[in-house]
């Protein structure tokens, strides 16, 4: 049976060395193995982690993000390829702590691509603000955000993560976001998908203030295939519980 995601998206949380510390950590856990671990450390951590992982290990990493350029004159970007290269998977695009950095559609929709013809599977996140939750613009906002996003994309393999803004934590804190309402949004995503990228591997996943007392709540074969997780991924003994959580 195909296994389900546990993201790690430690943002700025953990420091240099407290990344290879939880890599050295999980790197033991056999509940890992049960579920697709991937672990997104700070683009500077990311090579440290790496090495400590190796290539064979069950743990994969994936960055953050990525600049939009491969190559040349870009004082100070992140490159695929160079994360392509130092063992990563995966990456996050369109995180919602980037958009509200400015990062706009159309360059979403060039690094999505630049991922993907990188040999990295983009991990794309959608999801409304509080004031467009309230008012009832959920699913048009996810829906621009897609249409947008893909417009281009002629990848086959796609990850996709809905995190309603309003449920990312900071720093563990926040309101979560109710599953059923959650779930809701799920449906009408898939099936948006279904008619407008049949061609399109696509995996859906959830994100927003999931740790282990509620993991299991969000994650199910019908809705979301795992789940992307900020603040309690930083925590071994969380990762090991989440991973139990949803094997
Ligand atoms: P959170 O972050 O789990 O701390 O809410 C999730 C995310 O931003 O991806």
């Amino acid at each position: 049976m195909k296994k389900k995601y546990l993201i790690a998206n430690w943002k700025l949380y953990l420091d240099v060395r407290q990344s290879q510390s939880m890599a050295r950590s999980l790197r033991k856990f056999r509940s890992l193995r049960s579920v697709t671990t991937v672990l997104c450390p700070s683009a500077l951590a990311l090579p440290e982690v790496a090495e400590i992982l190796g290539r064979q290990s069950f743990v994969q990493i994936g960055m953050q993000s990525i600049g939009v350029q491969e190559e040349g004159a870009a004082t100070g970007e992140l490159s695929a390829r160079d994360a392509k290269e130092l063992g990563c998977r995966y990456v996050i695009v369109g995180h919602s702590e980037r958009r509200a950095k400015g990062e706009t559609d159309a360059v979403i929709a060039k690094k999505i691509n630049l991922a993907d013809h990188s040999g990295l599977i983009p991990i794309l996140c959608v999801g409304e603000s509080a004031q467009q939750h309230k008012a009832g613009r959920t699913f048009a906002v996810i829906e621009s955000q897609l249409s947008h996003a893909l417009k281009t994309f002629h990848g086959k393999k796609l990850i996709i993560t809905y995190e309603p803004v309003w449920a990312i934590s900071k720093a563990g804190k926040g309101k979560s976001c109710p599953p059923e309402t959650a779930f809701a949004t799920a449906g009408i995503l898939q099936k948006y998908l279904r008619s407008h990228f049949r061609s399109l591997r696509v995996t859906l996943l959830y994100g927003g203030s999931v740790s282990s007392n509620n993991i299991a709540d969000y994650v199910d074969s019908a809705h979301f295939f795992g789940a992307l997780v900020g603040f309690a991924s930083t925590k071994a003994a969380e990762m090991r519980k989440m991973a139990k959580e949803i094997s």
